[in-house]
């Protein structure tokens, strides 16, 4: 099983980094390859002028079309997500999520934009025509306190507990998500099939 997990914040220093890593550790833990990008780690160039030939978009959209679903995760920003992971989002082909699982993540300052994923991510992921998007996890600021000294981050336990149910969700919709037909196989089986009356 290929998950992608995609980060949508500029800063190296990231809460919804934060809980991406945590999804990412998680899911290895249950035997799933995880690969991450991170937008930050693209040429700009590449996204403002939507590059869809450069060699690192060609590199993501090959990796997205085998995986089997995704993590995005996303700062609130202006009460939308992360217009960085737009850019990015705009160079998928337009059925790039079709048969794949979808776990979106997003960290705000507060709870006032808590429905950004609901409002603004869901429609761009559904117009991509992801499978099945999942509830997704919303985090405010105050319940991921960064490690001292490079120690780990600490999440609120009412997080820690959203998040690891998030995953158990997302992990049996990978399991149970019906795989795309191999074109060979279909025609084998119209080859060979009896047909009974
Ligand atoms: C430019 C900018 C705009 C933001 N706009 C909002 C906002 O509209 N609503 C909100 O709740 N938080 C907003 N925030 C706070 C971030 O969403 C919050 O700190 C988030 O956890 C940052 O995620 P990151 O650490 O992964 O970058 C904004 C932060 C920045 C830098």
């Amino acid at each position: 099983m290929l998950v992608v997990s995609i980060g949508g914040s500029p800063s190296l220093r990231s809460r919804s980094g934060v809980l991406l890593e945590r999804c990412k550790h998680w899911l290895q833990g249950q035997g799933v390859e995880v690969v991450t990008f991170q937008v930050r780690d693209f040429p700009a160039e590449d996204l403002l002028h939507a590059r869809f030939d450069s060699p690192q978009i060609l590199h993501f959209l090959e990796l997205v079309e085998q995986a089997d679903g995704l993590v995005v995760a996303t700062p609130v920003y202006k009460a939308s997500f992360a217009g960085a992971l737009k850019t990015l989002l705009d160079l998928l082909p337009e059925r790039a999520l079709s048969h794949k699982v979808v776990l979106p993540i997003a960290t705000g300052g507060s709870i006032a934009h808590m429905l950004a994923v609901d409002y603004a991510l869901k429609p761009v992921l559904s117009a991509l025509k992801a499978q099945e998007t999942l509830q997704g996890i919303f985090a405010d600021d105050s319940q991921i306190a960064y490690g001292e000294g490079g120690a780990a981050a600490q999440l609120a336990p009412a997080l820690q507990q959203r998040l690891t149910e998030s995953l158990e969700l997302f992990h049996s919709a990978l399991a149970r998500r019906p795989k795309p037909l191999d074109p060979s196989v279909l025609n084998e089986r119209l080859l060979t099939a009896r047909w009974s009356i």
